[in-house]
């Protein structure tokens, strides 16, 4: 049995329509310095004709790639999302399919913690042996499901997908992870529908859901941390899920790391749900700021509310 699941390839794509704020602001009541003061996002992108499927294959192949293996090699493909292509099958066996990988595949929806959580999930099938090489893909096509009408969710959110390779190894990889769910909060953040067979939009309590992020993410670093017997001096980076800079900003004042450990990609494609973190990973191993041996704390949270933390050796 391997004692670390460690991340071998990291792979993200983003779809190429750009929509800026100022776009925005012909269409609804906003303006890009509101946008930019209270979220930092500055730009999003969203599908045109391409599904959640086809982001997920392009970020996993670029994972696959840097790992240097074939999809025939994997164990287990798991894919968090909340924008499934169909009710069913699963997401994750449609990837499986165009990857050409021949492993069990299934989805896993933990709404913007769904990275975290597919993550965990993984290290424990390569912890236990039953899978030695894991892909982990977080992809979503939220345009799908945002109300374009509604300024307080509309300017929020966009479309991407990033992966990670995960192998068993002897050398160290996730040193620890901790997810944690309150189903209380239902209706601070769902996709609201009045009929059964509707899809519904995405409905916030935004300045609620900020306070609740802030806090339960701060707790999260500090106890991740401690439980890790680090400090943040001993963090090379936070790799945080990109919903809001001022939710990053006060998570990382509370740890005492400086913003310039912080990886933040978020103005070029606001808040991707369970793809921010990937995608904010694997941008910022392809521009050299990660490096192999770095100590990297990964936090999200999101609708349930559901949160969670990893910390990994890169
Ligand atoms: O992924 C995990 C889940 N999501 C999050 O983490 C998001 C958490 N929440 C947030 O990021 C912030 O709460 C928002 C960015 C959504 C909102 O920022 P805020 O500072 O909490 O603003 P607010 O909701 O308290 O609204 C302040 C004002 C309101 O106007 P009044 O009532 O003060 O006159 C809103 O109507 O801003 C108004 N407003 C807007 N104005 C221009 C709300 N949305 C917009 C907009 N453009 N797009």
């Amino acid at each position: 049995m391997s004692k670390f699941a460690r991340i071998i390839g990291t792979g993200s794509y983003l779809p190429p329509k750009v929509v800026t704020n100022d776009d925005l602001s012909k269409t609804i009541d906003t303006t890009n310095e509101w946008i930019t003061t209270r979220t930092g996002i500055q730009e999003r992108r969203i599908v045109e004709n391409e599904s959640t499927c086809d982001l997920a294959e392009i970020a996993a192949k670029n994972a696959l790639e840097m790992a240097g293996i074939n999809a025939n090699e994997l164990d287990l493909i798991i894919l968090a999302t909340t924008t499934p292509d169909k009710i069913f099958p699963a997401t994750a066996t449609m990837l499986q399919n165009a990857l050409g990988a021949n492993c069990p595949a299934f989805d896993l929806q933990s709404v913007c913690a769904g990275f975290i959580f597919a993550l965990t999930t993984a290290e424990q099938y390569i912890k236990t042996g039953a899978a030695s090489k894991v892909l982990v893909v977080g992809s979503e096509t939220l345009s799908r499901i945002v109300n374009w009408k509604d300024r307080s969710t509309a300017v929020l959110f966009g479309d991407g997908a990033g992966a990670v390779v995960l192998e068993g190894s002897k050398e160290t990889g996730i040193l620890h992870s901790k997810l944690f769910s309150d189903g209380s909060y239902l209706s601070s953040l769902q996709v609201s529908n009045e009929r059964i067979n509707e899809v519904g939009f995405i409905e916030m309590a935004g300045n609620e859901v900020f306070k609740i992020a802030v806090n339960r993410l701060s707790t999260l670093a500090e106890n991740t941390l401690k439980a890790c017997n680090m400090t943040s001096e001993q963090l090379d980076w936070m790799v945080p899920h990109q919903a809001n800079i001022r939710i990053i900003s006060a998570v990382a004042k509370r740890i005492k790391m400086p913003m310039n450990k912080v990886i933040v990609t978020l103005p070029k494609h606001g808040n991707t749900s369970a793809a921010s973190i990937p995608l904010a990973l694997d941008i910022a191993v392809r521009d050299g700021r990660i490096q192999k041996g770095h100590n990297l704390l990964l936090e999200g949270i999101g609708g349930g509310f559901s949160w969670g933390s990893v910390l990994l050796k890169f």
